[in-house]
């Protein structure tokens, strides 16, 4: 998968610009606040339909403007956002998009950034968010299972707050969570065995130290015992008027030499962990669809120091396309070969 060329319309600070991109390492180069994230979000939101910076797709559009417009074009595809007053639009070679879940992950980009590292102590529950967004967008079944699981617990929870509840609805609820959670189950083990499988390498690559990194997926059940569970909790979830059991409760914890990272790894290390953790998403997402996605590294360089740097822009060299932002080329060894963007 490659990016070619974006064209920003009203695109937050930009009003009509273009900028092309080669296959390998591309460098966004400028100094801050110039809008080298910008060009970033904009492919993040053709990549995931939604931005990493806002919830609100109005704050995307330029100041004073009414409508933004991104229109990517891919190796094979035309990719197209236009927000208006009257909401999103998408298109895929001109063609409206209406399932938002058909647009996302077509172009897939992986996105780095360096308040990612957040992700090790934030809530369980934004850890989902950001697991099931990179599941989501190479599975469409996982994408829908999530949908309808979401839909349905919010109907069981509020049933479950009522007086008298009425326990053939509730069954029937339950009935129709199984196959969901089976899917979610099954997408998020999937997706940490393949995450283990690369990140002690690619961790290794950067940083040059032999380390156990490890993702723990602590799931409510296991693929068979799901329909057992939700009857076995049904008692307790009317005793306490929510929906004690499913995959809404799962986690992932990181583990370095059999401890919680949290608790033993150093800023830098907690850094080149995501990073690794992010290069192993990007083999997922290539053991699923066959294509490499995108990665974008923003602000990466000023993050790690000189030797770190070196390891991971020789890591990058393999055949992928990658986007960076720089303030500087300070460590960038002039042999090496890439395209320079000035922002
Ligand atoms: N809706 C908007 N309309 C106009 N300008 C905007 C809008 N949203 C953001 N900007 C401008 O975009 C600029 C920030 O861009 P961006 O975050 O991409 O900078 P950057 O080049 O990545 O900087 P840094 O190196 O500091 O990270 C700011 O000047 C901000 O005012
Ligand atoms: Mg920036």
């Amino acid at each position: 998968m490659l990016v070619k060329k974006v064209k920003l319309n009203n695109f937050r600070n930009y009003q009509n610009d273009e900028f092309e991109f080669l296959p390998h390492l591309n460098i966004l180069l400028g100094p801050n606040g110039k809008g080298k994230t910008n060009i970033l979000e904009s492919l993040i939101f053709i990549s995931n339909t939604k931005s990493f910076r806002t919830l609100n797709d109005k704050d995307l559009i330029k100041k004073d403007e009414d409508y933004l417009r991104i229109i990517c074009q891919s190796d094979t595809n035309e990719y197209k956002a236009v927000v208006n007053k009257d909401g999103k639009h998408l298109y895929i070679n001109n063609i409206p998009i209406k399932k938002t879940s058909e647009f996302i992950g077509e172009l897939n980009c992986i996105l780095f950034k360096p308040s990612d590292v957040e992700l090790f102590n934030q809530s369980p529950k934004e850890r989902r968010r950001i697991f099931d967004i990179e599941i989501g967008k190479v599975s469409k079944e996982y994408l829908n299972a999530i949908l309808e699981y979401n839909l349905l617990l919010k109907d069981k929870n509020r049933l479950l707050k009522e007086n008298n509840i009425d326990e053939i609805y509730l069954n029937l609820i339950n009935e129709r969570m199984i196959p969901n959670i089976i899917e979610i189950i099954k997408g998020r083990k999937e997706f940490i065995e393949v995450i283990n499988y690369y990140i002690n390498d690619y961790y290794l690559k950067i940083s040059g130290e032999n380390r156990n990194i490890k993702v723990i997926y602590k799931k409510c059940c296991e693929i068979d015992d799901v329909e057992n569970s939700l009857k076995k909790n049904q008692e307790k979830d009317i005793y306490y008027h929510y929906a004690s059991f499913g995959p809404h409760h799962d986690d992932f914890e990181f583990m370095m030499d059999d401890y919680e990272l949290t608790s033993i790894a150093s800023q830098g290390q907690k850094r080149m962990t995501l990073i690794a953790f992010k290069l192993a998403i990007l083999k997922y997402v290539y053991h699923k669809t066959k294509q490499m996605p995108i990665l974008l590294l923003d602000d990466i360089l000023s993050e790690l120091d000189v030797k770190n740097r070196e390891r991971l822009l020789d890591v990058i060299n393999e055949d992928f396309q990658v986007i960076i932002t720089s303030t500087d080329l300070l460590g960038i060894d002039v042999k090496r070969e890439y395209n320079l963007i000035r922002v």
